[in-house]
């Protein structure tokens, strides 16, 4: 590329106007189509390249030049649905020994016998879209994606499309209602002669079976849907009304004899060797099989099991997915850049020649952190196995050394911020370099906007990540308040949203209305949506379920002391600390984010604009203990430590790790010691398990 300073006014044109036609279809591809084909940081580039050209030619840039854009209309219209059960992802075990711990762990939190059998269900995980659909009567009535898990897009229209899919179901006695769940996908032989008709036409080509099924099944056009090669297999259920499965394998005969497609390739285990000898033979002939697979899915065959077994997060402690080892190739290494995240931690990226891994063209790995870099010593200009693993990020394994290029040196960790240039700092015991920037570094403050803004947190529709950029560059959201008083602010000013370049009157109002839609959330979502280090999903639910509103937990965290000292022997402290997951780090981390003024302003400012409710409650209308603090200690053999927590959090109460005068309740099983005695000083109400069991019993 030639330097802009060389350039004719003529090549100037010229570079202009192919830029702006490239930009513009990548623009489309991003926002409309969800299929990008090039990185974020070859679109960037490709930006920073315009506007630079557009600097030294300012006359020459277009009305409609890309650089004043922010996105290309929306693909929108489906209707949300929410899921009365939620749609779970599951954990991943990658070889024997991980899945031998997933069975022992369910053993024990069942307190079963070393000796007994527990059938494990498996069968290939298909990789497509999941979807859910309900049939109500026998009849089929509406379809939904898994979305966030909560709440997904309304398919009816789709799905119905899927000869696989009946709509009514075999039977003269259906059940009132049923929500089978499954995946979606396409046969790799499908793909191909899919992807050969489109290149034939000039249309778009996917990069693998997954995007298309997804991309054929997300069509506002049910017609396309129709068009396209779609298959499905069911495998889990949702609300049930007038069917009760007892085990896994029994509910598959039954969809089967429903007329719905069921994976024949599934399979009874009972023993982890028949586990791995059906794990080897599918694996053996994984690409026989017609469509692309993973791995494997277990599943605790006994249902009744798997409701004891229950969830943690995300996740059941009745399923795992075992994955297959992953595919590897070799490609040399571009460039490493550093890009800057919203908690200002420097993250190195490696930029590949582009290399097909597992089906997909990879061109980008993350290279983590300094450490990892000295570790693989890897150099620009290195020959690199890389390896693709399900929806891994592609990791970089190793470098072939004797392929070095004779002049390579060796990378060197900048310490300064590439995004704006303040000093980086790497503490002691961290592996991270962090951006001392905070807020005023511009990639941190956006990052944390998009992080504000995204599905998890305040879900605000039509407000992505390239909008943010613009908004932020030009002074319109600079923090998160700044959202909400959007449209307040654009009533009051003259140079008007609907006026700037891609907006209009109709997209302006669509973007208020979508803010205005958000202004009431849960406490575990404002919580995510701060972004605060360590503080996920998870953690932010179990904040928000013990604390119950923001001013408590800001109450409880202010009234730590200052020095850390001090601050680790308090009653605050130590209560924080108990719940659950929550240990020093995440604590640390909540009480750093308290503690900076700047965050105190943006929490006031945002409670002035919109209102915070607290999560919903599990139903604890039966439950004797809901809102109780409770501790276990010592053994508990009737139903293992972990399943009492479970069960006493299900019917709300909380559980801590210490006694302490708030204590409600201590459960003490054989061999309790000092908490024992702390709870015994304090008066404490103390059971054994039995009582417990027999408690707790009574109120499901
Ligand atoms: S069971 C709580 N079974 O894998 C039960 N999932 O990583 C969760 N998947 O979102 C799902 N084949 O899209 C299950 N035989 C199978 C599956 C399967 C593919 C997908 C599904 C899920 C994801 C979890």
């Amino acid at each position: 590329m030639k330097e802009i300073a060389t350039l004719s006014r003529q090549e100037a044109v010229a570079e202009i106007e192919a830029l702006s036609i490239e930009l513009q279809r990548h623009d489309t591809l991003y926002h409309r189509d969800d299929a990008p084909v090039i990185s974020d940081a070859d679109y960037d580039a490709l930006k920073r390249r315009l506007l630079a050209l557009e600097e030294q030619f300012p006359d020459l840039r277009r009305l409609d030049s890309p650089s004043l854009r922010v996105g290309a209309p929306a693909a929108t219209g489906f209707g949300k649905v929410r899921h009365k059960v939620p749609m779970l992802s599951l954990d991943n075990a990658f070889d024997a020994e991980e899945t031998a711990e997933f069975v022992a762990r369910a053993r024990r939190f069942l307190s079963l016998p070393e000796d007994t059998i527990l059938d494990i269900l498996a069968e290939p995980k298909i990789d497509g879209l999941s979807f859910s659909a309900r049939y109500e009567d026998g009849v089929f009535v509406r379809a939904a994606t898994r979305g966030d898990g909560q709440e997904g897009e309304d398919i009816t229209a789709n799905l119905a499309t899927v000869a696989d899919l009946p709509a009514r179901l075999k039977t003269s006695t259906p059940p009132r209602i049923l929500e089978v769940r499954g995946e979606v996908y396409m046969r790799r032989d499908d793909f191909a002669a899919l992807n050969s008709r489109h290149s034939a036409r000039g249309g778009k080509v996917f990069a693998n079976p997954r995007n298309a099924a997804a991309g054929s099944l997300r069509q506002l056009d049910a017609k396309i849907t129709a068009s396209r090669p779609l298959r499905l297999f069911c495998y889990a259920w949702g609300e049930l009304d007038g069917f009760t499965p007892e085990t896994h394998k029994g509910w598959l005969d039954q969809l089967q004899a429903w007329g719905l497609p069921v994976n024949p390739e599934h399979h009874l285990c009972r023993t982890l060797e028949d586990v791995e000898h059906f794990a080897a033979d599918i694996y053996a002939r994984r690409a026989d099989l017609p469509y692309d697979i993973d791995g494997l899915v277990l599943k605790v065959n006994d249902v009744a099991l798997q409701k004891r077994l229950g969830f943690v997060a995300r996740a059941p402690r009745w399923a795992i997915a075992r994955k297959f080892p992953s595919e590897q190739a070799q490609t040399r290494l571009r460039s490493i850049e550093i890009q800057v995240g919203r908690t200002g931690v420097l993250t190195p990226v490696a930029h590949l020649e582009p290399v097909t891994v597992g089906g997909v063209v990879v061109s980008r790995a993350t290279l983590h952190n300094e450490d990892e870099i000295r570790r693989l010593d890897v150099r620009v200009g290195d020959l690199v196995t890389l390896q693709r693993a399900g929806d891994v990020i592609p990791q970089i394994l190793g470098v072939i050394t004797g392929q070095r290029p004779a002049d390579s040196t060796p990378f060197v960790f900048p310490h300064t911020c590439p995004e704006c240039g303040a000093t980086a700092t790497r503490e002691d015991g961290a592996v991270a370099w962090r951006c001392t920037g905070g807020l005023t570094c511009p990639t941190q403050a956006t990052e944390r906007l998009k992080h504000f803004v995204s599905r998890n947190a305040f879900d605000i529709e039509g407000l992505g990540g390239k909008h943010i950029e613009a908004f932020f560059a030009d002074a319109l959201i600079r923090t998160p308040q700044d959202i909400f008083t959007l449209e307040a602010r654009d009533r009051a000013s003259l140079s008007k949203l609907k006026n700037r370049n891609g907006w209009g009157p109709a997209s302006a109002e669509k973007l208020f209305d979508s803010i205005n839609a958000r202004r009431t959330i849960t406490l575990d979502r404002f919580l995510f949506a701060l972004g605060i280090p360590q503080v996920g999903q998870a953690t932010a639910r179990l904040l928000a379920r013990h604390y119950g509103s923001l001013g408590t937990l800001l109450d409880t965290l202010d009234s730590i002391p200052g020095p850390d000292e001090e601050a680790r022997l308090s009653e605050a402290w130590l209560t924080l600390i108990g719940i659950e997951t929550i240990g020093p780090a995440v604590a640390q981390e909540l009480l750093a984010f308290a503690r900076e003024p700047h965050n105190r302003d943006v929490l006031r400012a945002l409670q002035a604009e919109i209102t915070i409710l607290p999560v919903e409650e599990p139903d604890t209308t039966h439950s004797a203990i809901a809102g109780k603090t409770i501790v276990f200690t010592g053994t508990l053999t009737r139903m293992g430590r972990a399943e009492a927590k479970a069960k006493a959090l299900a019917l709300g109460a909380k559980v801590a790790g210490s006694v302490s005068a708030k204590t409600d309740l201590v459960v003490a099983g054989p061999g309790a010691g000092s908490k024992l005695k702390q709870a015994e000083a304090l008066g404490v109400t103390i059971m054994d398990e039995d009582s417990f069991f027999d408690l707790v019993s009574n109120m499901t």
